[in-house]
């Protein structure tokens, strides 16, 4: 196909962001800032004092996601569980602004809400501290989660599952939605943590970063002829179809059962922080995918969002009208696959 008939296609698909419904199920995480000034060290232990001038929260974890999706113009709905406490509820409200859909999402009494806290003075994080309990989910709350599984699925165009090992993606839940799926013909795409790799039997697509696709394999994955060894290892094992493995600055590899491995290098031109580049690549993934593109289109896209996320501070998100710019400048006839 010519550049011109590519970019066109390219496009069309992000035109059509709007009329897709993505299901984010996950850790659902809470990410608060606290910024403040340091004036002298603390009398009580050698740290330093902090004085708050301000506090952000920012949805994190699987939210994070759904709130990628969002910025594109795309639905979804989130589903996880949050504690019964306070940042429960600023989830829950942060989510509302956005217009995330939090029907599936459960409140479960037994643990608090997955918070993480930096407190940032000049400019420089002091101290991070976590509150979480990454216990496995007690049964009857595994069914519950189910039960409004189904009834989100049967709406949803593809599921992302965002894995950070706090309890909710379990062999419960994981065995449910990939067979579900798989009868409705769904995508499921996985965002994975390698201890939890056996839990992903059967999904569609697998999006580990180098670090994750070594972990999962045992193998290092070095040039592109082991990365090719290691995506069909993850394949085979696990039953896959793609396995995109991100590569922080040198892009990332797309592997497909019929055509082998393609490399895309990054598109960034200016980096200031890379956190949650993983986040907007499997929601362009899910997109791509879902709106009628190739794995290798879906990938290109996805290589180009996380491109310009890279060039904005904070956990960034991107919307259709840069992605539209970036599609126009982009260098197209590296896609040939
Ligand atoms: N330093 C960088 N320079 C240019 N592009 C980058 C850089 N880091 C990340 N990217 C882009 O973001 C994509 C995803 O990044 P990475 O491989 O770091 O994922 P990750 O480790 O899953 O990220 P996350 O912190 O969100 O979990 C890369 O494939 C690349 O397109
Ligand atoms: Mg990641």
């Amino acid at each position: 196909m010519d550049p011109g008939k590519i970019k066109e296609k390219l496009l069309k698909a992000v035109d059509s962001f709007p009329d897709k419904r993505i299901l984010v199920i996950g850790d659902v995480m809470l990410d608060q800032f606290v910024w403040g000034e340091v004036s002298r060290i603390s009398p009580e232990a050698p740290v330093p004092v902090v004085q708050v001038e301000k506090e952000s929260f920012l949805l994190g974890g699987a939210a994070n996601v759904a709130n990628n999706l969002r910025s594109l113009d795309s639905n979804a709905a989130l589903s996880g569980i949050i504690g019964d406490d306070g940042f429960g509820e600023t989830v829950l409200s942060l989510c509302s602004e956005k217009a995330i859909d939090t029907s599936p999402l459960l409140i479960d009494r037994t643990r608090p809400t997955t918070l993480k806290t930096r407190i940032v003075a000049r400019g420089q994080q002091v101290v991070r501290v976590d509150r979480e309990d990454p216990t496995p989910l007690e049964t009857d709350i595994a069914d519950i989660l189910k039960q409004g599984l189904e009834a989100a699925l049967e709406e949803c165009d593809a599921v992302i599952v965002s894995d950070y090992n706090k309890g909710v993606v379990c062999s419960m839940v994981m065995d449910f939605l990939i067979n579900f799926s798989k009868q409705k013909e769904i995508p499921v795409l996985v965002d994975p943590k390698p201890v939890n790799a056996s839990l992903y039997r059967g999904a569609r697509v697998i999006t580990p970063n180098l670090k994750e696709a070594q972990d999962i394999t045992s193998l290092s994955a070095q040039g592109e002829a082991e990365l090719e060894i290691s995506a069909r290892t993850m394949a085979e094992s696990l039953e896959l179809e793609i396995v995109l493995i991100t590569r922080g600055a040198e892009g990332m590899a797309l592997w497909q059962r019929e055509k082998g491995l393609f490399t895309i290098p990054t598109m960034a031109r200016e980096v200031f922080d890379v956190t949650g580049a993983g986040d907007t690549v499997i929601s362009l993934m899910a997109l791509g995918l879902v709106a009628g593109l190739s794995p290798c289109e879906s990938a290109f896209l996805a290589n180009l969002a996380a491109g310009i996320v890279v060039g904005k501070v904070g956990t960034a998100t991107v919307t259709r009208q840069e992605l539209g710019q970036a599609i126009e400048k982009a260098p197209i006839d590296s896609l040939h696959h």
